[in-house]
């Protein structure tokens, strides 16, 4: 065997260059729409995708982390709702890069951007666990409907549908489940 020869099907590896795109920056597509709009919009929109991935990584936490007697029931609800948002962030990061931005995606970047408040590295009670869920719902419903109204001002219908249909409903639907088991109902004997 001759190591003289170079091998052409040798992978280049450890490689780095220059961004072809800075965050904060558009592209330009052919989709009829003005800067404005596009500026509005993947702002907007990036600010939820944080908020998005922090609630789905609070919801994964919590999912490992429930304890007591609904430990298995919220085990599986919390699962199922990060499966949820995780379907979600990856419309709201693909709508980001159809409008021609940068869609946030790192943890550290995430962490910087959000405006949902960080839960302790530790492990909390059930109604804090729950609390915590239900405020980054709310926080998340107010940015959204907020930027669908203003996408569609500006004539991003495309937006605003996708922020109405898709994130809306879920959050709404998600806060429903999540905000009944606030409720202080006897398990066995009725009052
Ligand atoms: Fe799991």
């Amino acid at each position: 065997m001759s190591t003289k020869q170079p091998v052409e099907a040798q992978p280049i590896l450890g490689q780095r260059g220059k961004e072809i795109q800075a965050y904060g920056t558009l592209t330009r597509y052919p989709l009829g729409l003005s800067d404005e709009a596009r500026a509005v919009s993947v702002a907007g929109l990036n600010q939820i995708l944080a908020d998005s991935i922090s609630l789905r990584d609070m919801y994964k936490k919590h999912h490992w982390q429930v304890s007591g007697p609904t430990f298995y029931e919220l085990h599986l609800l919390f699962d199922k709702h990060a499966s949820v948002q995780t379907e979600i962030v990856d419309e709201l990061a693909e709508r980001v890069q159809t409008l021609g931005g940068i869609a946030i995606a790192m943890a550290s970047d995430v962490a910087q951007l959000t405006r949902i408040e960080s839960p302790p590295r530790g492990r909390e009670e059930v109604p804090v666990q729950v609390s915590r869920l239900l405020e980054a719902h709310q926080h998340i419903l107010i940015a959204a409907r907020a930027l669908a109204r203003k996408a569609a001002e500006l004539g991003d219908d495309g937006t605003a549908d996708l922020v109405i249909s898709e994130v809306v409903r879920a959050n709404e639907a998600q806060v429903w489940f999540v905000s009944e088991h606030l409720v202080d109902t006897p398990l066995v004997r009725a009052r």
